[in-house]
């Protein structure tokens, strides 16, 4: 049996923090508010110029030097992003190129928030069909350039950054279970209604926007991470007292303690990072890890499980075997 191996892991911020005392000088918001309904404190945000794609070539090049592999050994790069550099090339050919991985396979997986986990599932069935010894897998986003910063619904919510991890064919398990699911039924509820092919300003004359009824996200996402928490830890053959840490989208740390309490895990066992860089979208997931990784909290042998929720609506998890 052929198995995804995580190596290493890679993150990458934008230098400037922007705190939620920061939003209300151009919001009407209060710091209390934002942290009693999101947790979230601050986040980071591009600079001028500084791109999906810078973010996640230095993430890549993290997650390569401390997994030991040099680019060209990559045959395989996916990377989840809905906030490409370009409408194309894909972001993932950009930081091939950047990277030294010329030749290898390469694209874009678009699933909003749970692109990286998205990626991640993609890559681990290319490792388990034998179509790739050594996957590079990024989450990455700018998401605050589609933010409206005149809309206080929205514009507390989200950060910019990246994450990534490099995954090698083994025989020793690694990735246990992925299950990534989409319905398209919920656009309305979270979306941007801009794009190439409806054109770049909607009916109001809005540009590029993120558009949400949070309270329904909010609910459908409790309700849904619910059910997928069960869905994977079947898939894997894995009893819920199994899973040492949750690494759960960093959105809302409400939603996050609800899909605690399901799987009877103290917050002690959460990776939780929503309060530093608010909701990165694809990079949530892969931050959060990162960091977990880093601290030295995160030990190999330790089952984790992945797991994101975004637009379309898609959620999608992972039961990993660091
Ligand atoms: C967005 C969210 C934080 C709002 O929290 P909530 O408890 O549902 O709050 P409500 O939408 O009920 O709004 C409550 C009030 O706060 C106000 N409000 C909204 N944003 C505010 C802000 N930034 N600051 C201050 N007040 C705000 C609303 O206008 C509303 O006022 P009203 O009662 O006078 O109408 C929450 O619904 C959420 O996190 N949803 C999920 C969003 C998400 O994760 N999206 C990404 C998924 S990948």
């Amino acid at each position: 049996m052929t198995y995804a191996r995580i190596l290493a892991t890679g993150s990458a911020l934008p230098d400037r923090v922007v705190t939620n005392a920061d939003l209300e000088k151009i919001v009407d918001t209060s710091d209390e508010w934002i942290r009693t309904r999101t947790g979230i404190r601050e986040r980071r945000i591009a600079a001028d110029g500084e791109t999906t794609g810078d973010l996640s070539f230095r993430a890549a090049q993290q997650a390569l030097a401390d997994a030991g592999v040099k680019a060209s050994e990559i045959d395989l790069l996916v990377l989840g992003t809905t906030t490409p550099d370009l409408i194309f090339p894909s972001t993932a050919c950009l930081i091939q190129h950047r990277l030294g991985a010329n030749g290898c396979t390469a694209f874009d997986v678009n699933a909003a928030c749970s692109g990286f986990v998205y990626a991640l599932g993609v890559a681990n069935n290319f490792i388990r069909a034998g179509q790739s010894k050594k996957a590079l897998v990024v989450g990455a986003e700018t998401l605050t350039r589609m933010v409206d910063w005149s809309e206080r619904e929205t514009c507390v919510l989200f950060g910019d950054g990246a994450g990534a991890v490099v995954l090698e064919a083994s025989g020793e398990p690694g990735i246990l279970a992925t299950c990534l699911h989409a319905d398209g039924g919920y656009k309305d509820l979270l979306y941007n209604p801009v794009g190439v092919s409806v054109g770049f300003k909607d009916e109001k004359n809005h540009g590029v926007r993120i558009t949400m009824k949070g309270r329904e996200v909010f609910k459908f996402a409790v309700k849904t991470f619910d059910a997928l928490v069960g869905e994977t830890l079947a898939a894997a053959g894995m009893q819920e007292s199994e899973v040492d840490w949750l690494i759960p989208h960093q959105a809302n740390l409400r939603i996050i303690e609800a899909t605690a309490k399901r799987l009877k895990m103290s917050m002690d066992r959460v990776i939780v990072t929503v309060d530093k860089h608010a909701n990165t979208s694809s990079g949530s997931v892969p931050l959060a890890l990162d960091a977990a990784v880093r601290s030295g909290r995160i030990q190999r042998g330790q089952n984790l499980l992945l797991e994101a929720f975004g637009g379309g609506f898609t959620w999608a998890s992972a039961l990993v075997r660091y």
